[in-house]
């Protein structure tokens, strides 16, 4: 069985101190309550990776970076190579963030280097997908994620898709408060699995996990990591407080 992860996106938020400051409280209520059986992920900014790599030494807490450049180095002002994000400690990767495909040019070509560049650098890549309310409107959601999945995970392996992490996150329900109902999520997870299933070989389709992102709070991960398919959660704004950080945590051990 695929065990929960739970992966907190911090975003442009938390400077290092603050970061270390959020790692030892979480990391105090994870150790007092005995909580297991889920993997734990936050996703500070890079200029906070190696201080959160510290900090979280000795625990269950992983550290991911929020995006990277597919390019080992070279003449590119501003961006960050796998490699540079693999030294600091940091082991996965949020490749794909709706809001750096709408806002930072992401496209499924580019996500799709970078996924390469996460697995070659030893960085496991947890890759966004999801559609926008127009699409869903337009009833195109299935074919939203077909397209994105398949082009953003192109000449991957099976072998290599069973480490992956995928996101589903609907943009419409990203900072938003409206989540997706656990049906509308379950159906989409439904959907991607069987893709996965079909594209990359049972084995793999069965050992990749879907995440749900997208206004992930305490009181409504019960019900959606209930449905079947959905393998924990991409928590945005509600991972910035540890304490409902840890409560999403202890609503995903349930599973
Ligand atoms: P919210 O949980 O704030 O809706 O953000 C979701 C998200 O974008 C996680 O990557």
């Amino acid at each position: 069985m695929r065990t929960p992860l739970i992966a907190g996106n911090f975003k442009m938020f938390k400077t290092a101190a603050e970061t270390v400051t959020y790692v030892k409280d979480l990391r105090g209520l994870i150790t007092a309550s005995k909580v297991f059986g889920v993997d734990v992920v936050i996703a500070p900014p890079f200029t906070s990776l190696s201080a959160a790599v510290d900090a979280a030494a000795g625990s269950v807490i992983g550290v991911a970076a929020q995006n990277l450049h597919w390019e080992r180095e070279g003449a590119f002002t501003g961006e960050v190579s796998a490699a540079m994000v693999h030294a600091t400690g940091a082991r996965l990767v949020i490749i794909g963030h709706s809001e750096r495909r709408t806002l930072f040019g992401d496209t499924n070509e580019t996500v799709n280097k970078k996924t390469h560049a996460a697995i070659t650098g030893g960085l496991v890549p947890i890759v966004c997908v999801g559609e926008t309310l127009d699409q869903r409107d337009r009833n195109e959601t299935m074919a939203v994620l077909d397209k994105q999945i398949k082009e953003s995970l192109d000449r991957v392996t099976g072998e290599q898709l069973s480490r992956i992490v995928i996101a589903y996150e609907p943009v419409w329900a990203i900072g938003t408060g409206r989540n997706a109902t656990p049906a509308q999520a379950g159906e989409a997870h439904f959907h991607i699995r069987q893709r996965l299933k079909q594209w990359f070989g049972l084995d793999a389709s069965e050992k990749c996990r879907v995440l749900y992102g997208g206004s992930v709070k305490p009181d409504n991960i019960a019900k959606l990591i209930a449905e079947p398919d959905v393998d924990g959660a991409l928590v945005g704004g509600a991972s910035l407080d540890p304490k409902s950080f840890f409560a999403i945590i202890t609503g995903a051990a349930a599973k």
